[in-house]
């Protein structure tokens, strides 16, 4: 178990983390999230030793292993590390990267665990090799295995897949996860993707402004998201700004009901594109959509563009209120084809649709 308490540091007088505070708790997967600069890499710099610590304190197992007093070395920790930019010695032989700082004996309690777990990844043959004959993904692989090799309780990713295209990427997350399952180690993952966070991980935190601004299960993320900040990471949206009169406040895509607390407040209300539903003018809205569930646009809109994308169709609308052209993205499972200038009705899914004070 690993807990960051209150941690606060800064490089040049500039705050990069401002009273930070996490737990990993043994054998989970937890992944920071948060845009470039945000102070990820820091962190993971802090738990692993090779920054040191100004205020707060970080334990391993309740044993303070970084404070203002205490520094335990980072060879010390029983922490692997998976550098943001991978970071083979380019000199040495694949095996040797992976073997770098054992003795002898080490190596030897080492090596059946090595071999099975380069056979996994289909790297057996290439022991032999230097990074350089390896491909980009190749090299990620040996450096989780290299950081797996003393046996860590946690492991450290920072950003593993980031030089990696779509399709590599998701094979070695895949393999990434089942080794870090069948071998019980505790991961903390560094990304700024959504979708692999939410692949990788039991635990999401969202990192803004050097704090946690939300932590918990990608489910409580993408459904309870805090503010406008976090359901846009975890998706595209549509975002409105309103008034709330009597605990309603009225879009372009029809009226919504609003807590109590927000009367008379200025709110921006986010809408999800996959929530957002779209019927063509001809058919019966009635017949298709649940009216008690769903919530109906008062307005008509018009299409101006219908785009296959992977297993889904994104619609851009035009909907005219008075002067006023209002552009809104909707996404739509499968292949849904429009036609440019079609009319359309508009329905959205409310449980998609999150309400925050301006
Ligand atoms: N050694 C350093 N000296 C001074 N400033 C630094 C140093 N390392 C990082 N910074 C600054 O601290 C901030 C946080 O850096 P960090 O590397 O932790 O960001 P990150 O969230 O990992 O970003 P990315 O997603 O781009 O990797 C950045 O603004 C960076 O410029
Ligand atoms: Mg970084």
């Amino acid at each position: 178990m690993l807990d960051f308490l209150n941690i606060h540091f800064e490089y040049n007088n500039r705050i990069i983390l401002n009273d930070f505070s996490m737990r990993l708790q043994v054998g989970e997967v937890v992944s920071l999230l948060g845009p470039s600069g945000c102070g990820k890499t820091t962190l993971l710099k802090l738990a692993s030793g090779i920054e040191k610590i100004q205020k707060g304190e970080i334990k391993l197992n309740n044993q303070t292993i970084s404070s203002r007093d205490t520094h335990l070395s980072p060879d010390k920790r029983g922490i692997g590390y998976v550098f943001q930019d991978c970071a083979l010695f380019p000199h040495l032989t694949i095996s040797q990267n992976i073997f770098f700082g054992m003795d002898k004996k080490e190596e030897q309690l080492q090596t059946k665990k090595i071999q099975q777990l380069m056979d996994e990844v289909n790297l057996s043959n290439f022991s032999d090799k230097y990074p350089h004959e390896l491909s980009g993904g190749q090299q990620q692989q040996v450096a989780l295995i290299r950081a797996m090799a003393s046996d860590p309780q946690i492991i450290l990713l920072d950003e593993p897949y980031s030089n990696l295209d779509s399709r590599l990427k998701e094979k070695i997350r895949d393999q990434m996860l089942h080794i870090l399952r069948e071998n019980n180690i505790s991961a903390l993952l560094v990304t700024h993707d959504p979708e692999e966070a939410m692949f990788m991980s039991d635990k999401i935190g969202v990192l803004n402004n050097g704090f946690i601004e939300q932590f918990g299960s990608p489910i409580d993320l993408y459904l309870r998201p805090k503010s406008a900040f976090i359901a846009e990471f975890f998706g595209e949206i549509n975002v409105f700004g309103g008034i709330v009169e009597e605990g309603l406040v009225n879009t372009v895509l029809g009226t919504f009901s609003c807590p109590k607390k927000f009367n008379k407040s200025k709110v921006k209300i986010v809408i999800r594109n996959e929530a957002i539903m779209l019927y063509s003018d001809k058919k019966n809205i009635s017949k298709n959509t649940n009216k008690n569930k769903y919530i109906i646009s008062p307005y008509i809109g018009c299409v101006m563009e219908a785009r296959l994308l992977a297993g889904s169709t994104l619609v851009h609308l035009s909907i005219k209120v008075g002067n006023t052209d209002f552009h809104v993205h909707a996404r739509i499972p499968g292949l849904n084809f429009f036609n440019i200038n079609e009319k359309v009705k508009v329905c959205s899914d409310p449980s998609q649709i999150f309400i925050f004070k301006d």
